[in-house]
């Protein structure tokens, strides 16, 4: 037997505090204008710690709006799917942490995937395989991220970039009646680029140091032009294989949710394909770039209001460090 996959609900988490670019341009040599002519972006959400805002805290309140929605508890999820990029430890891994707040009994498993800010597009197409197979029911996938944990606010190159959030996606079964499904999805990975986005030290091959915090090496590192053509090509690639794959048409797709890196990114994507740009969801002027956070929250903010409708065809697509990259194509 075969099941069809179906986004039973989805919530997102949003912390409160606002940084806006006039805010970082007191810090570093920088200017407002500067930032929206080449990002789009105006202002980011920073987590609170001491609030809990961390990527299990944030996810937390998140799923507790899905779950609303899905009309769920917390112990029918029978999987958690965790995409942080800086987790809340190296372990417990955050998915464990997160079964913990959600007070989760049911000993379901908890896993924590780091595709970087293709975390969460990664895990669409191993929730989706799980539940066409009947492995699980109600898996539960998070791109919670605490971006400001690895931003250098001293590096104007990257600080501008990011800001903190969660996006979680509840995926099920879908009833015999409905039309809803996951139609084709793509995953790729190109080391060839990996030193082009990264963390050098932290991790077990550079440990911190004196010498590594001086230098800088703690902090997220860039080449900024490379990532951005590396970007466009795979995201726009991805995009159309997808489509393809499902048998479809660019005309067959009602909404198109790109990663939120930067606007000209995007903007670059689209037209590409000439795709209409009132179809495509866009938040990152609010947010910034959540890293795998950003497409469930776009996803949950365009259903929450209303854009997105029940029936309609979705496309979704990231990229990140690595380069990873991916895209799905599916039924809401
Ligand atoms: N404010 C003002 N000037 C800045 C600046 C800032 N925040 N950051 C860089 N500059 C300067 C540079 O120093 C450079 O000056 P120079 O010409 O005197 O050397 C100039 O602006 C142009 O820099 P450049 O890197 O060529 O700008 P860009 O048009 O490529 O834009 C990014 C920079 C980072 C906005 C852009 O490359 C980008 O968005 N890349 C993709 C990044 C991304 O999405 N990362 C996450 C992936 S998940």
């Amino acid at each position: 037997m075969k099941f069809n996959t179906k986004i039973l609900g989805t919530g997102s988490f949003l912390p409160d505090k606002i940084l806006t670019n006039d805010d970082i341009a007191k810090r570093v040599d920088t200017n407002h204008q500067w930032i929206v002519d080449r990002t789009g972006i105006h202002e980011r959400r920073i987590a609170d710690p001491s609030k809990d805002e961390t990527p299990s805290g944030m996810a937390k309140i998140a799923t507790e709006r899905a779950l609303e929605v899905a009309n769920l508890t917390a112990n029918d999820i029978d999987l958690i799917l965790f995409s942080a990029t800086i987790p809340d430890h190296f372990f417990p891994n955050t998915a464990c942490m997160l079964q913990h707040k959600l007070g989760i009994t049911n000993g379901c498993p908890a896993l924590d995937v780091n595709a970087a800010c293709t975390g969460w597009m990664y895990l669409i197409p191993m929730a989706n395989a799980m539940i066409q197979t009947g492995l699980y029911k109600h898996i539960l996938v998070v791109g919670g991220e605490m971006t400001s944990s690895f931003n250098n606010w001293d590096d104007r190159n990257t600080c501008i970039l990011f800001g903190d959030g969660c996006g979680v996606a509840i995926l099920g079964r879908a009833s015999e009646n409905e039309e809803s499904q996951i139609y084709s999805t793509v995953l790729t990975a190109d080391s060839t680029k990996r030193d082009h986005l990264k963390i050098p030290a932290g991790g077990a091959v550079q440990r911190i140091t004196h010498e590594v915090l001086e230098k800088g090496e703690n902090w997220v590192q860039m080449n900024g032009q490379e990532v951005f053509k590396s970007a466009v090509k795979t995201m726009a690639a991805l995009s159309e294989k997808v489509i393809n794959d499902a048998g479809k048409h660019m005309n067959d797709v009602d909404w198109f949710i790109p990663h939120q890196a930067n606007l000209r990114i995007i903007e670059a994507v689209g037209n590409r394909f000439g795709f209409p740009p009132e179809k495509v969801i866009i938040n990152v002027d609010k947010y910034a770039n959540t890293s795998s956070a950003s497409v469930p929250i776009a996803l949950d903010e365009a259903i929450r209001d209303g854009r997105i409708k029940r029936g309609d065809n979705i496309l979704l697509a990231a990229f990140g460090g690595g380069l990873t990259a991916g895209a799905a194509f599916l039924k809401y």
